[in-house]
């Protein structure tokens, strides 16, 4: 195990030092753009005012014959954009393909200063990180890239499951880890065909009582996962994000999954359609109710001791503490986006 006082030395001669602490960042949904195609890049400078995180998508959904146009396409798209304060991402090829190495070499290459974050898709262990860590620490060094990149796991084999708190902690390069349910669902022999979201007959059936027809519950399948997914994060001081949601046709499924992942602990959720960045804007910024109601219990306990009631509930130390999480979600929401610095009153 690298002892502490190596853990934030440069891995290569003139690489730029890891942060210690990632940067705070709005990052309600991470929008997927196929860069191969020249009609969806045409309308990158449009998206990327609208969202948090755009990006170029390198690995499954590209055609084995369309890898090189996709990174030549992510390559020229992230020149060609101002993308202000909206974070740009790529998701490479996973490490055992043919197109990993040549994917880092050459967007590291031609636009690494640009570069915010790089999704590493089936991530198995701390291994893995290692790996890109390494060789981002090098292709940084010479390219002459100023400020480091970071790396954003796919949660998405069930050896990476297990690992999950390893690969977490692995790097001062770990920016968060997203759920892959669809991978990840292959993975373990889960008898879904579906890309996250329920199962019809995944469920509990009420006791019998007689003759009447017992009620059925849909349960969530994605539960356990993020759960472990969010507590490895949190310990870690990384972030956890909800993946992809498949159905586009059914908004109310797809807002109902991302809003469990929020109240379990997620920072956001991946776009894979334009419906699905308002459905994301509207779960992983705080309900306006909830703000309100935070902001009066932490007037209320200035130093945050002691206990007092609010509404007939008791407030103590540990719930001003949950009432923190929930403002200065809202302080960092309204500092990017002016509709909700509005509606929150901040
Ligand atoms: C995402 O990559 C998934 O496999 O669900
Ligand atoms: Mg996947």
């Amino acid at each position: 195990m690298k002892l502490p006082n190596q853990f934030y030395r440069p891995l290569a001669i003139g690489a730029p030092a890891p942060f210690r602490e990632p940067p705070v960042k709005v990052e309600r949904m991470i929008h997927f753009v196929p860069p191969h195609l020249e009609k969806f890049r045409a309308k990158v400078p449009d998206i990327a005012k609208q969202v948090d995180v755009v990006l170029g998508n390198l690995e499954d959904a590209i055609p084995a014959d369309a890898k090189e146009a996709a990174r030549a396409g992510f390559i020229e798209m992230a020149k060609a954009v101002d993308f202000g304060s909206t974070g740009l991402w790529t998701r490479m090829n996973s490490l055992n393909s043919p197109w990993a190495l040549d994917d880092m070499i050459e967007v590291v290459g031609a636009v690494g200063n640009k570069l915010d974050v790089v999704m590493l898709p089936k991530v198995e262990g701390p291994w893995d990180i290692a790996y890109l860590d390494q060789l981002l620490a090098q292709l940084e060094a010479k390219n002459g890239v100023t400020r480091p990149i970071m790396i954003h796991a796919i949660l998405e084999t069930a050896e990476g499951v297990k690992n999950v708190d390893a690969i977490a902690a692995a790097s001062p390069r770990m920016h968060g880890i997203s759920l892959g349910p669809a991978d990840l669902a292959a993975s373990r022999a889960m008898k879904t065909t579906r890309v996250g979201g329920g199962h019809p007959e995944y469920k509990v059936i009420a006791d019998a009582e007689g003759e009447a027809p017992r009620a059925t519950f849909q349960q969530d399948l994605w539960h356990y996962t993020i759960a472990k997914m969010v507590d490895a994060c949190a310990s870690a001081g990384i972030k956890a994000f909800y993946g992809p949601f498949g159905d586009f046709s059914d908004a109310a499924a797809c807002e109902s999954q991302f809003r469990n992942a929020f109240l379990l602990g997620c920072a956001g959720a991946w776009s894979l359609h334009p419906t699905q960045i308002d459905i994301a804007k509207r779960v992983f910024s705080p309900d306006p109710k909830e703000v309100a109601f935070a902001k009066r219990v932490l007037e209320a306990m200035p130093d945050g001791t002691g206990a007092v009631m609010i509404d007939g509930r008791m407030q103590d130390d540990a719930t001003w503490k949950q009432c923190k999480v929930v403002v200065d979600l809202a302080k960092q929401v309204a500092a990017k986006d002016a509709d909700f610095a509005k509606i929150y009153g901040l």
